[in-house]
C-alpha cells in the first residue's frame, strides 16, 4: 500500500513551525499546540475522562447492569461446562479466563503478594463461585472458526448464579470475555461483579486486524500477543500480510529458496512451518481466523530472489536493465509455480479464505518487455495492460478456486475491470470508499472496508475518534447491497513498525474499530465511549499489553511494567 497521508495533522504543522522559530516563540507555539489538543470535540478544556469500572468493550447489544453487587470467591472460582461433551477450546479458555479475570492487578495494594489476601465482607456461602457455560451445539474434534460461526451469547449474573448460554463455542468465548471484563477488584481486594444481563451478538461477521510482516519483521511472540488482543477485543480475523516487496519470511516446504533468498535473514527473520502452525492454533482456540495474504502479481520483488524466472525483467533502451517488475503472466512456468505454492498454503492455513492481493500493479515494466508485448498481441489485448492483469488474476483465481478456497482481493482488481467469480470478496482501501462500496456491492460482490482504518497513519491526540465515528454502511445502496458488507479490518502497514511499537501503535486504537464492527450502529458517540475506552486500555495494560494512552491525561491502577 502506498504511504500517503491524506489527513493534515495539526501536530506535524506544530513540529515543523517549531523548527523554524526561536526558542522563545517555540515555547508559545508548542503551548498553543498542546492546548489545542486538550480541547475536546464538545469544546470543554482540560478534561480527564475518569475510567468506568467493570464495563465491557465492545459494547454489547443489550447490556443491563444493576446497582446490586455480588462478591466472587476468586480463589475457588470455577468455570463449568454443563450439558454435553466439549472440545478442547472451552477447557483452554477456562484456564485463560481465570487469569484474565482475576490476574494482573497491582500487587502492592495491601503490601501482600498476588493473589491478594482479603477478609470477605460477605460470608463464604454468599460468594459467587461458579460460572456455568452451556453450548447448544457443543464442538467436537478440532474445529476452526469461520465466517459463518455463531458468536452470539447470553450472560446472566444474578446474586446466586452466573451463566453463559451460547449456540456455539465461539459465542461462549465472547461471553467469557465479557464476564472477565465486568468483574472488578475493589480497594479491599475483593472481586466484585454487578448483577447484570447481557444479550449479545456481533453486527458484522468479519472483524479483522491486518499486520504486515514484510516491511519489518515481527517476532512470533509479538504475533501471538496480537492475536490475544484481537480476541480480547472480540475481533475474529488476523489478516497476516506475510510477504511483500521487501522480504519473504514465510518458510515454504515446497520452495525453501523463497525465504532463504527473500527473507531479511534466512535464519532469524523467518516463520518456520512450526511457528506458522503455532500462530494458527493459538488463533483457533481463541476463535480467531488466520487469513493469510500472498499478494501478487505486484508487490513481489522478494519472491524473485528465490524463484528465478518468476518476475518480469524490465527493459531500458531495448535491453534488460537488471530490474524486475510484477510476476510474468505470459509464461506457463508462472502458473505451475503458483499452483504448487498455493497447494501447500491451502493446508498450512486452514481458513476458507485466502487474500490474493492484486493491488497497485505497475504496468511500466510490462510495457517495456518485448516478450510481454508479443504475448499481448497474440492474446489480442492491444495496449490494454488491465487485460493482461485480468488474464493473470483469472488464472490465479481459477487455481485457488480449484483448491476449494474462497478469496479476498484488493479493490483494484475489480476497478480494472477484471471479471471475478461472484463469491469474491473485494477489500476496499482507497479514499472515496463510499462510492466504491456502492459500485462493488451493486455488482454483487461481498466487501470488506479498510480505507478509514489505516492505523499506520498516526497523529497526535484522540485519533481513535476518527476511526470510531465511521459508519461502514453510509453509502448509497439497497438493503441487499448492505448485506454484502461482511465487515472490515484495521490495517497496520509495516514500513515504520516493528517489535518496538507494533502493540502500542495498534492498541487500543484498533479497539475503536473493534467496537464499530461489533456493537450496534447507534453506539457511536465518542464522548460517551471515552471513559469506557480508558478502562479498556488500562485493562489491556493490566493484561500485559503495551497499549498506549489515547484518551488524554490520566493513570492506570496497574501501570505498564509495574
Ligand atoms: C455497580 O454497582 C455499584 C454499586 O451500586 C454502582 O456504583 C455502579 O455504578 C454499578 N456499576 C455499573 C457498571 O452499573
Ligand atoms: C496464569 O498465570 C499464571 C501466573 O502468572 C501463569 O503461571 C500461568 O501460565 C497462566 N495461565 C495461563 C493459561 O495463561
Ligand atoms: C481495458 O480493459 C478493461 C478490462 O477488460 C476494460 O474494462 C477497460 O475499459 C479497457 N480500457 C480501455 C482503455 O479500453
Ligand atoms: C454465482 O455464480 C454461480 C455459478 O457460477 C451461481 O450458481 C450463483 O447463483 C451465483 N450467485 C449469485 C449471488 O449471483
Amino acid at each position: 500500500m502506498e504511504l500517503k497521508n491524506h489527513r493534515d495533522s495539526l501536530f506535524s504543522w506544530c513540529l515543523f513551525s517549531s523548527l523554524l522559530v526561536s526558542a522563545l516563540v517555540l515555547e508559545s507555539i508548542m503551548f498553543a499546540c498542546a492546548l489545542g489538543h486538550t480541547i475536546r470535540q464538545d469544546g470543554s478544556e482540560n478534561y480527564i475522562d475518569t475510567p468506568t469500572v467493570g464495563q465491557p468493550w465492545p459494547m454489547p447489544v443489550v447490556y443491563n447492569p444493576t446497582l446490586e453487587t455480588v462478591v466472587l470467591d476468586d480463589k475457588n472460582f470455577q468455570f463449568k461446562s454443563v450439558g454435553g461433551v466439549h472440545c478442547d477450546i472451552l477447557t483452554a479458555a477456562y484456564d485463560r479466563y481465570r487469569n484474565l479475570t482475576f490476574g494482573g492487578y497491582r500487587k502492592d495494594r495491601t503490601q501482600g503478594s498476588y493473589p491478594v489476601e482479603f477478609v470477605p465482607e460477605a460470608s463464604i456461602k454468599d460468594l459467587l463461585n461458579t460460572l456455568e457455560v452451556t453450548v447448544k451445539r457443543p464442538c467436537q474434534g478440532k474445529v476452526y472458526p469461520s465466517l459463518k460461526s455463531s458468536e452470539s451469547y447470553k450472560l446472566i449474573v444474578s446474586s446466586s448464579l452466573a451463566k453463559i448460554e451460547a449456540d456455539e463455542v465461539w459465542g461462549a468465548l465472547r461471553g467469557l470475555e465479557t464476564f472477565s471484563q465486568i468483574v472488578y477488584r475493589k480497594d479491599s481486594g475483593e472481586f466484585q461483579v454487578n448483577v447484570t444481563k447481557v444479550d449479545d451478538k456481533p453486527r458484522f461477521a468479519h472483524r479483522g486486524l491486518m499486520m504486515d510482516t514484510s516491511r519489518h519483521y515481527l517476532s512470533l511472540e509479538n504475533i501471538l500477543q496480537t492475536v490475544d488482543a484481537i480476541a480480547q477485543n472480540k475481533m475474529n480475523v488476523f489478516h497476516w500480510h506475510i510477504v511483500d516487496i521487501q522480504s519473504f519470511p514465510y518458510v515454504s516446504k515446497r520452495f525453501p529458496k523463497l525465504s532463504q533468498k527473500g527473507a531479511f535473514d534466512p535464519k532469524t527473520h523467518v516463520y518456520s512451518p512450526e511457528e506458522v502452525a503455532q500462530v494458527v492454533e493459538h488463533a483457533r482456540i481463541r476463535g480467531v481466523r488466520v487469513m493469510v495474504e500472498f499478494d501478487t502479481p505486484g508487490h513481489t520483488l522478494s519472491w524473485g530472489k528465490g524463484q528465478p524466472g518468476l518476475l518480469t525483467p524490465c527493459y531500458t533502451g531495448g535491453k534488460p536493465d537488471g530490474s524486475f517488475g510484477p510476476i510474468d503472466p505470459s509464461v506457463d512456468s508462472t502458473y505451475s509455480f503458483l499452483k504448487a505454492l498455493f497447494t501447500e498454503i491451502k493446508d498450512v492455513f486452514p481458513d476458507h479464505y485466502l487474500h490474493l492481493g492484486g493491488d497497485e500493479v505497475d504496468f511500466t515494466c510490462w510495457e517495456s518487455n518485448p516478450s510481454i508485448t508479443k504475448f499481448m498481441t497474440k492474446e489480442g489485448f492491444g495496449k490494454n495492460y488491465s487485460k493482461l492483469e485480468g488474464y493473470y488474476m483469472q488464472k490465479l483465481l481459477d487455481i485457488v478456486g480449484k483448491l476449494d478456497k474462497g478469496y479476498v482481493i484488493w479493490q483494484e482488481v475489480v476497478d480494472n475491470g477484471v471479471k471475478v467469480k461472484n463469491d469474491t470478496v473485494v477489500h476496499i482501501w482507497k479514499v472515496q470508499w463510499q462510492e466504491e462500496m456502492s459500485k462493488v456491492t451493486k455488482a454483487g460482490y461481498k466487501t470488506l472496508l479498510s480505507s478509514p482504518w489505516y492505523l499506520n497513519y498516526i497523529s497526535y491526540g484522540n485519533d481513535w475518534r476518527n476511526y470510531y465515528t465511521v459508519e461502514p454502511l453510509s453509502f448509497k445502496g439497497t438493503p441487499e447491497q448492505e448485506k454484502l458488507v461482511m465487515g472490515g479490518e484495521a490495517c497496520m502497514w509495516g514500513e515504520y513498525v516493528d517489535n518496538t511499537v507494533a502493540i502500542s501503535r495498534t492498541w487500543p486504537r484498533a479497539s475503536a474499530v473493534a467496537e464499530r464492527l461489533w456493537s450496534p450502529k447507534d453506539v457511536n458517540n465518542p464522548d460517551k465511549a471515552g471513559a469506557r475506552l480508558k478502562e479498556h486500555r488500562c485493562r489491556m495494560v493490566r493484561r500485559g499489553f503495551a497499549a498506549e494512552p489515547v484518551t488524554g491525561p490520566g493513570f492506570c491502577d496497574a501501570e505498564f511494567g509495574n
